[in-house]
């Protein structure tokens, strides 16, 4: 009863990786639209009693979820003695609240129906804000990984000489984490989001760290308009050129070019795809996996 590895669109690279890792084999899947924008889904690897893991890229969820609902269901239909989802990066997670009378609490929903189709589920970093594990909302065995130790040693090798600066609150918990790993100061700014694309942060007492390259760390950078902010307050307080490191490189809309014309060197963890990967998350992914099916309850 081996394993075998597919990968939806996007995260080719990432499931040949960690299946060469297990010793596993990789399956082909083949997903692709109708004319009409329909998909179609085929195993040309079939899964019958074999244990299925599917690794996907939901950074742009809405391209990819349908995808990945059909495919869990066709393996299952085709045998697999059960399947898992490799998602390093966690889609709907922001919205964890009803913030406005009658909007969706999305993170649930979406938390609903990947249990309802998959087995067991392992991701990094999920945006947990108001929640406190995903077993809050998850209701298969589901493993959080953390990327702070990987990106503090990458930060303890290529910046030795760091001061890591949270932007908000929320990024407190990775820049402290990365911080411990890598035996560096950090500081942790206030943040108020006025609009999707508008946020205000505090300026940064820089006074004593004149002599520290300033590292941004945050979870995601989406709009890039966080790190943005934070960058101009940097370079207002006279201090050298930032690095803006994220663990989830979503980029929406026009915020790669935005933050990069700010004359920054941007760094991410490859949880999604994208040209400024430089820290690996593979190997952390693997051992995870390792770890969730060694211990879960209840699933094979
Ligand atoms: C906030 O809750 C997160 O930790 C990030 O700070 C946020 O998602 C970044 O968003 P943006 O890049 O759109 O400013």
């Amino acid at each position: 009863m081996g394993f075998i590895y597919y990968a939806l669109p996007g995260a080719e690279e990432l499931a040949e990786n960690l299946a060469r890792r297990a010793d596993a084999k990789v399956g082909r899947l083949e997903v692709r639209h109708f004319p009409d924008g329909e998909i179609y889904v085929r195993a040309h690897t079939l899964c019958a009693g074999h244990r299925a893991v599917l690794v996907a890229d939901l950074a742009r969820p809405d391209h990819t979820v349908l995808a990945l609902i059909f495919a869990a269901d066709l393996l299952h239909d085709l045998g697999a003695e059960d399947i898992g989802l490799v998602a390093p990066y966690l889609a709907y997670m922001r919205q964890d609240k009803r913030f406005r009378e009658g909007e969706a609490v999305t993170s649930a929903s979406f938390a609903k129906l990947v249990s309802t189709a998959l087995d067991w589920m392992v991701t990094v970093d999920p945006h947990l804000h108001r929640r406190k594990s995903l077993s809050e909302i998850y209701s298969i065995p589901a493993s959080a990984l953390h990327a702070a130790p990987v990106i503090g040693e990458w930060m303890a090798h290529n910046v030795p000489d760091a001061l890591l600066v949270g932007p908000d609150g929320e990024s407190e918990q990775w820049v402290k984490a990365v911080a411990e790993v890598a035996d560096m100061p950090f500081i942790v700014l206030r943040k108020v989001r006025h609009g999707d694309r508008d946020v205000e942060v505090s300026v940064p007492q820089a006074d004593q760290w004149h002599d520290r390259t300033p590292v941004l760390v945050d979870d995601i950078i989406s709009t890039a308009r966080t790190m943005i902010e934070t960058v101009f307050h940097l370079k207002n307080a006279g201090m050298k050129p930032p690095i803006c490191i994220g663990v989830h490189a979503i980029f929406a809309g026009d915020g790669y070019e935005a933050l990069k014309n700010r004359g920054v060197r941007i760094v991410t963890c490859n949880a999604v795809p994208h040209p400024t990967n430089a820290i690996d998350l593979t190997g952390l992914i693997a051992s995870g996996i390792q770890t969730l099916l060694s211990t879960k309850q209840g699933v094979l």
